[in-house]
Parts: structure tokens; C-alpha cells; sequence
């Protein structure tokens, strides 16, 4: 793998179903009675998260206290970034101090790649501005790859906010690298600008949902939102809401997915969120042993354990 992970496109296939098989490994870890391995003993890894973050943040300081890394929380809202201090000289001060790993969420898209500019640390993009959330992508395929037998010539539909979702774009990248056919419906205020040159379909939310395996809800992001995208929350929910009637067009064995948080009543209805093809939990459980993996992977895997 490369130094950092920053993108979907720092992952070949064959390294996209090594995390995989990876973290097939790291699940097993959380369900002994003691959740923890030497792995990444003696390694610093600092969590720095400038938006908010339940899951992503959460699940990085699980996985890195599963592998026995001293991990640090920096509080943004009580460092000195509310003094001004700006994100180079913030990163070239925790840089200083000899972390192996900086894992970083910000809302500027280029956050993360001026990190790894400047950083000897190994940066992990949790999410920067609209472009990515490559471990989310991961967990989500890790996800898919538990329900169905192949992620190869699924039919997945992402159906919402795709303008300001760098979830999608982590996943419309790794669904078509492994072969998936990926259709996406929303708003057109929603829909970027020549999203069909990266492989996807632009369908109505009926044609993308009829007979497909995945069914991928994004979230409406009101915070990115200067002016009104669409007339209503109400008359958003009906043309695009995920009801148990538009499920019913999907496949018979079809799962629900969602990255969460989610705005229930708005983009999918909550006998849907948590009804029988729901598997919006297994996703946030699944994103332990997936960054158990990423982390594992990035810190050198085998080669690190045979020098240890
Ligand atoms: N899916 C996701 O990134 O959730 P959080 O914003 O809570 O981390």
C-alpha cells in the first residue's frame, strides 16, 4: 500500500480485498473476550477531527486501542485552531512530536493531501470536505461482501444528496473498480456535473431502485447548504424518500444501506432504517475491524510484524 490512504485511488482492487480480507481477520478480534492484539504496540496514532464525527471517530479509537496503539483525541474546539493557528502549522507541530499515524477530518477538500505534503506521519483521510471518506467506502463494500456472494455485477443503486456526499464518490469509485454497475438518482440541483464520466448511471430514483441488490441512502446535508436545493423536506421525502414501497421494486434479498447520521422521515423512512433489509448497524459495527484493518495495513502489516 501506499504511504497514506487519501483516496479510493490509492487502492489497486487487489489491495482494496486485502483490507477486506484483512478485516475479516480484525472482526474476529472484537468478539473474544479480551478485544485486544500487540499489533501496533508502540505506535502513536493522533485523531484529528475538525467537523463533527459520532461513528468514523469513534470507531478509528476503538480499532486503534484493539491494537494496542497509544492513540491521542486532539479537541479541536479547545486547541489552538481557535486562536488561529492554521492546519499546516497545526499538522507540523503534532508532526514534532513523532506520531506514526495522523488520521484527519476536515471540511476542506484538500486537507488531507497537503498533510501527507508535509508529514512524515501516514495521513488517513475520515473524510475531507466533498471529495472523500475512503474508509467508509471500505466498510461499505466489507458490508456488501458479507450479504451477497460477489461485489462483481451487483446492481447498487445511491439514491439522495449526491451533490455534497464524498461518500458517494468513495464508493461510485470502489463499486466500479470491482465491477459493480452503479446507478444514482437525486434532485437535479443534486446531481454533479458529469458524474456519468466516473462509470455511473444518472437514473430516477424508480429505474435505479427496480431489481437492485444494494440500495445506498445518503444523507441531505442541510450545513453544506446555501439556498434551497429542492421546494420542501415533505416533497423531498416523496419523491425520493426510501419507503417500504420503493424497497418492494428492489430485489427480494436487497440491503439497506446508510452511512449515517441519518435524517429519518427525510431521505428513508424509519420502518425501512430499521426494518428487515436494514444493514445500517452492521455497517457502523463492520467499520471497527475495517480501520483495524486500514491502520494495520498502512503501519506495514506482515513486513512489520516479521521485523518485529
Ligand atoms: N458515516 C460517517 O462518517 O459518520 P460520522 O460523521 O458520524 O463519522
Amino acid at each position: 500500500m501506499k504511504k497514506d490512504l487519501l483516496s479510493i485511488d490509492d487502492l489497486s482492487a487487489d489491495e482494496i480485498y486485502r483490507v477486506l480480507d484483512t478485516a475479516e481477520a480484525m472482526r474476529e478480534i472484537g468478539e473474544r473476550p479480551i478485544k485486544k492484539v500487540p499489533t501496533l504496540r508502540g505506535k502513536t496514532v493522533v485523531n484529528l477531527f475538525y467537523e463533527p464525527s459520532t461513528r468514523t471517530r469513534t470507531s478509528f479509537e476503538i480499532a486503534e486501542k484493539r491494537l494496542s496503539a497509544d492513540t491521542l483525541n486532539i479537541a479541536v474546539q479547545a486547541s489552538s485552531v481557535q486562536k488561529g493557528e492554521t492546519l499546516a502549522d497545526t499538522a507540523m507541530n503534532i508532526e514534532a512530536m513523532s506520531p506514526d499515524m495522523i488520521v484527519i477530518r476536515h471540511s476542506s477538500s484538500g486537507a488531507c493531501n497537503l498533510l501527507s505534503r508535509i508529514c512524515k506521519s501516514r495521513i488517513i483521510n475520515a473524510g475531507d470536505g466533498l471529495h472523500e471518506h475512503p474508509t467508509q467506502a471500505l466498510l461499505d463494500a466489507f458490508t456488501i461482501k458479507q450479504h451477497k456472494p460477489s461485489i462483481e455485477g451487483l446492481k447498487v443503486a445511491i439514491v439522495g444528496d449526491l451533490l455534497h456526499s464524498r461518500v458517494l464518490r468513495s464508493n461510485v469509485l470502489l463499486l466500479t473498480k470491482l465491477g459493480a454497475h452503479v446507478f444514482v438518482s437525486g434532485p437535479p440541483t443534486l446531481v454533479p456535473r458529469g458524474i456519468e464520466q466516473l462509470g455511473v448511471t444518472v437514473a430516477t430514483v424508480d429505474d435505479a431502485v427496480r431489481d437492485a441488490d444494494v440500495v445506498m441512502m445518503l444523507r441531505i446535508q442541510q450545513e453544506r447548504m446555501q439556498g434551497a436545493f429542492f421546494p420542501s423536506l415533505r416533497e423531498y421525502y416523496n419523491l425520493f424518500g426510501m419507503t417500504t414501497e420503493r424497497v418492494s421494486r428492489a430485489k427480494p434479498d436487497v440491503i439497506i444501506m446508510h452511512p449515517g447520521p441519518m435524517n429519518r422521515g427525510v431521505e428513508i423512512a424509519s420502518e425501512v432504517a430499521d426494518g428487515p433489509y436494514s444493514v445500517i448497524l452492521e455497517q457502523v459495527a463492520n467499520g471497527v475491524a475495517v480501520r483495524m484493518a486500514v491502520l494495520y495495513l498502512l503501519a506495514g502489516g506482515v513486513e512489520n510484524e516479521a521485523a518485529a
